[in-house]
């Protein structure tokens, strides 16, 4: 992979952890939140959280539920949950440095590890993300599994600058090596690569089935001006976000709306990575016994935002 380095020397992204100087703590936030964000969503994210915790002991001093009221609408929120714990665990120590150490800590899986120990402490590990595994498996044109992409990421590695041959790669896999049209005719690494020889560099790596399930859900918003029911979610998804009253599928639904008084006042859809939601939304007057809270108090999902943004637009019709 000769001219990978010459060509992130000059090619490489202006991200902020890269132009600035950054500590090893923020660097983690930046992985943590890069691994299942967009780039461009997660840049404002990384720069609220690292300025609100600017250490593990300045998370850990605070609470679980304002770590998500910084992270709600980013998605994945077991990510929030595990790094709240980890800053517990820390109890004022700083990151270890070390790939062994690092992987033991809560929500820390070896590519972070790799990329916050080859990144901040120059140790000679090779991070393998979907860049990178998309990357080699075109180099080497060959269908492979992941402990062999591991294992040739690992031989491959540049031991002087392990943490920029990481950042090369995965630059590389996102603005060259890219997974419809790749741009062989600008890549460095373009001579020894067996896929861009081939028919179709498309070909690697295999796809991995993402097949989305289509889920029927109802969400009931009660209450109004004067504040929402809001309830705790649990689960590992939704966990220590709150939400409105929400069921999936038809008994459930049938059991949400019964007992009350329910007007139908829109749908709209909403997609994570496992399902494509199809959400009837539904209005209710709040009784007596319903503990009512305001929404911007609590962290909420995107897809609660947005049921709420659709009883609001409704509301204002009404009136
Ligand atoms: N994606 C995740 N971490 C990254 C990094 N350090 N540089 C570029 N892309 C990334």
């Amino acid at each position: 992979m000769q001219g990978l380095l010459a060509w992130f020397d000059a090619n490489a992204r202006p991200l902020p952890w890269r132009t600035q100087t950054v500590s090893p703590w923020e660097s983690l936030l930046a992985e943590i939140i890069l691994q299942q964000t967009r780039i461009e969503t997660g840049i404002p994210y990384w720069e609220r959280i690292r300025t609100a915790y600017p250490t593990p002991a300045a998370l850990a001093a605070d609470t679980e539920e304002n770590l998500l009221l910084l992270w709600q609408g980013c998605g994945y929120y077991a990510r929030a949950r595990n790094l709240y714990k980890l800053a517990q665990e820390l109890d004022g120590k700083p990151l270890p440095k070390t790939y062994d150490a690092l992987l033991k800590l809560p929500g820390i899986g070896p590519y972070t590890a790799a990329a916050v120990a080859s990144i901040s402490h120059n140790q000679p590990v090779a991070c393998v993300d979907g860049n990178i595994r998309r990357v080699i498996s075109r180099f080497r044109a060959k269908h492979m599994t992941d402990s062999q992409i591991q294992a040739d990421a690992s031989a491959l590695l540049n031991t002087n600058r392990p943490g920029d041959w990481n950042q090369a790669l995965m630059d590389l896999g996102s603005q060259i090596c890219t997974p419809r049209n790749p741009k062989c005719n600008q890549c460095p690494i373009e001579n020894n690569c067996m896929a861009s020889k081939s028919e179709d560099a498309t070909e690697w790596p295999m796809r991995r089935s993402t097949k989305q399930k289509q889920i029927q859900a109802a969400a009931l918003v009660i209450g109004g001006d004067q504040g929402i029911r809001l309830e705790a979610r649990e689960g590992r998804t939704l966990g220590g976000l709150w939400g409105v009253p929400y069921a999936e599928g038809k008994a459930a639904v049938r059991q949400l709306l019964s007992g009350r008084e329910v007007k139908e006042i829109g749908r709209l859809r909403h997609d994570f990575s496992h399902k494509k939601l199809h959400v009837t939304v539904y209005s209710a007057n709040a009784a007596a016994t319903d503990e009512l809270r305001q929404p911007e108090s609590v962290p909420l999902s995107t897809l609660d935002r947005k049921i709420l943004e659709l009883f609001k637009v409704h509301q204002s019709e009404e009136s």
